[in-house]
């Protein structure tokens, strides 16, 4: 019997695909190993969006030179974000050239018979730049899916990205803004909950993008109101969304809609207008402010949680502290903070002024600490509410689930209130988790 050992680094649209992986070597034949030691396939799914992952690679992969020494039939190969670009592909050739399967992310499905030829003995490189669709056509469409999860599913809805913030590496990798059409999602998430989930999160690097690209009017919201109307579906969730994409009827929905959870990812980046522009985000911090209090008051209870990049090029003091003061007014769930990674190929990495490390450094810890402020106050806010938590599974001593705005909630219980929702009171409030007791 085959083994592969799959690592997977990035977003969850990476973590979707490794799923596609997944159901595409079972169907081979091949079973998953967490030894490396055991693989006959050893396969990085990658992320370029900054450095730090990029480096891992190609650490680990130099290291895996002597389990090719051990074993000269072992498979090694590498595929995801990384090999789209062409200067990293190159690297990765002269770098690690006892690699040999590399493969793109428009070219997954092509997986059985590349590594058919990788086996073989052949050196198998295969990227292509742009997946060949037509409106509505989808190679993944009828791959199989081995899904991590048995409650919670993702569902690509878009892929790609054309929005090209000057920062960002994401529209040179993944390619243009390509929707799926409604009714094949609709059909997944029909037999999804055929198979008993519970739980969708709608995936794309721009959700709320969704549909421009398709000739029949059809936009984010009438596919959300669509998707919220399945029989046995208990939570529709969807990330990311882009601000300038966040129109008054995808906020009416989120209002009205009963399956659709109160949780909104909304990356900010940056807090002033002048770093805004310069990031390419199409609006301003007035705009973004003004967008935060219309979806407060449509949804009081609403989790808002961003992404923040500190030290972009340019970044003065007074740049930093719009950041600082936009968190404040903003009060985020919670944040991700990057440090600025310059990217080959994008054009804030040829601006002047790229910050020194040091200042970075400081800048973020900064963030974080006043970030970290503001989520445990959130958190410990809702001590003594009563929230709706969908018990996703066992803990050391009792159950966990998650509330609708996406937190994790302990609670004591046995393994047959798993899949189950329930309403509980919460007791206690740590920065990232929830302590409850059932009502
Ligand atoms: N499509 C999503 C997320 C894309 S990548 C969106 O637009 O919000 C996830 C996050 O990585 C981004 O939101 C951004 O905060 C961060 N990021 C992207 N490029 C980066 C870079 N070059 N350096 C540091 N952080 C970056
Ligand atoms: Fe990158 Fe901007 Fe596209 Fe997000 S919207 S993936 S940050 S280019
Ligand atoms: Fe990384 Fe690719 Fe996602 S670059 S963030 S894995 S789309």
């Amino acid at each position: 019997m085959r083994r592969f050992y799959l690592r997977t680094m990035g977003c969850q649209m990476n973590d979707h695909d490794s799923e596609v992986i997944t159901g595409l070597l079972l169907s081979l034949g091949y079973k998953p190993t967490d030894n490396l030691e055991d693989a006959d396939l050893i396969l990085y799914n990658t992320c370029c969006v900054r450095e730090n992952p990029e480096r891992k690679v190609y650490g680990h992969i130099s290291s895996f030179r002597e389990l090719k020494e051990k074993n000269p039939e072992l498979i090694i190969g590498i595929c995801g974000c990384m090999t789209q670009q062409k200067n990293e592909l190159k690297k990765i050739l002269k770098r690690l050239p006892h690699v040999d399967l590399i493969f793109g992310t428009h070219n997954i499905h092509r997986l059985p018979e590349l590594l058919q030829r990788a086996t073989n003995g052949e050196k198998v490189v295969e990227i292509w730049d742009e997946a060949e669709y037509s409106e509505g056509q989808d190679f993944r469409d009828s791959l199989p899916v081995e899904r991590k999860d048995r409650l919670k599913a993702f569902v690509n809805i878009i892929y790609g990205c054309t929005n090209f913030c000057t920062y960002c590496i994401v529209p040179y990798v993944r390619g243009k803004e390509h929707s799926r059409l409604p009714e094949k999602i609709i059909e997944d998430v029909h037999s999804l909950v055929n198979d008993g989930y519970k739980e969708i999160t709608l995936l794309g690097q721009n959700v709320n993008a969704y549909g421009k690209d398709l000739s029949k009017g059809v936009s984010f919201s009438n596919l959300l109101r669509k998707l919220d109307k399945i029989n046995g579906l208990e939570r529709i969730r969807f990330m990311t969304s882009h601000p300038k994409d966040m129109g008054d009827d995808l906020i009416e929905a989120m209002a009205d809609l009963g399956k659709l959870c109160e949780h909104l990812h909304l990356p900010v980046q940056a807090g002033g207008s002048s770093l805004l522009k310069r990031m390419n985000r199409g609006y301003t911090r007035a705009k973004y402010i003004d967008l935060v209090s219309k979806i407060k008051s449509a949804i009081p209870d609403i989790s808002l949680t961003t992404d923040l990049i500190v030290g972009f090029p340019g970044e003065t003091e007074e740049d930093f502290e719009e950041t600082l003061s936009l968190v404040k007014e903003v009060e985020f769930d919670s944040a991700f903070t990057f440090i600025y990674s310059p990217r080959e190929g994008t054009p804030a990495a040829k601006f002047s002024n790229q910050i020194p490390e040091e200042v970075k450094k400081e800048r973020i810890y900064k963030l974080i600490e006043l970030q970290n402020n503001i989520s445990e106050k959130k958190m410990k806010s809702l001590v003594g509410t009563s929230q709706e938590v969908l018990v996703e599974g066992m803990s050391e001593d009792g159950v966990v689930g998650r509330t609708r705005t996406n937190r994790q909630v302990y609670l004591d219980g046995t393994k047959d209130l798993i899949g189950q929702v329930f309403k509980a009171e919460i007791t206690e409030a740590g920065t990232w988790t929830l302590r409850g007791r059932l009502i």
